[in-house]
């Protein structure tokens, strides 16, 4: 009849195994602590969601070639989340501040943030543009490049209008703190 136990555990193969252990626990202990650098958690509090907002216009009354500032509640604190960007901005970067605009019958709801190195741009309510206090750039109601140095269009908010025209719902973010 044949033997069917197991071979015993020589000397050589527990030795081995330790040393598997060892390694694994070493390599586990060893990279734990940079995880949390790597994919850092999000702070407690913080939530992605829609955010509302009130206009100091009803979106109904803008005239074409107006534009409406807007910032992000600070209570509780949130920003807005960049639907997509160029340059400095990006899609998935925060907004602190937008505007919403109509140009040619169409509205835009744009972050606040030049595409050139982030700086709040500002309405120039004479040439009906956006134009950056930091480098010059200058941009069109539409959101395009109108004169550099930055390279990219403005980026846009993801927005729908809320349950009365003097509010928009922007995509954003509640940080938590
Ligand atoms: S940050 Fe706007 S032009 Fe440089």
């Amino acid at each position: 009849m044949a033997d069917t136990s197991s071979p015993p555990v020589t000397r050589r193969t527990f030795l081995g195994w330790w040393m598997a252990s060892l390694l694994t626990a070493l390599t586990v202990a060893g990279i734990a602590p940079i995880l949390p650098f790597l994919w850092p958690a999000p702070p407690k509090g913080q939530k992605k969601g829609p955010v509302t907002v009130g206009l100091t216009k009803p979106i109904d009354q803008l005239a074409d070639g107006e534009a409406v500032k807007f910032d992000a509640p600070t209570s509780p604190n949130t920003a807005f989340i960049m639907a997509d960007g160029g340059g400095d901005n990006a899609a998935g970067d925060l907004a602190f501040g937008g505007f919403v605009t109509k140009d040619k019958g169409a509205l835009h709801v744009f972050a606040i943030n030049c595409s050139h190195l982030g700086c709040p741009i500002g309405l120039n309510t004479t040439d009906k543009t956006f134009d950056c206090p930091c480098h010059g750039s200058r941009f069109h109601l539409d959101g395009t490049v109108l004169h550099g140095p930055a390279a990219y269009p403005l980026s846009h908010l993801t927005w729908k209008q809320g349950t009365d025209p003097n509010t928009i719902v922007v995509d954003g973010l509640t940080l938590g703190f």
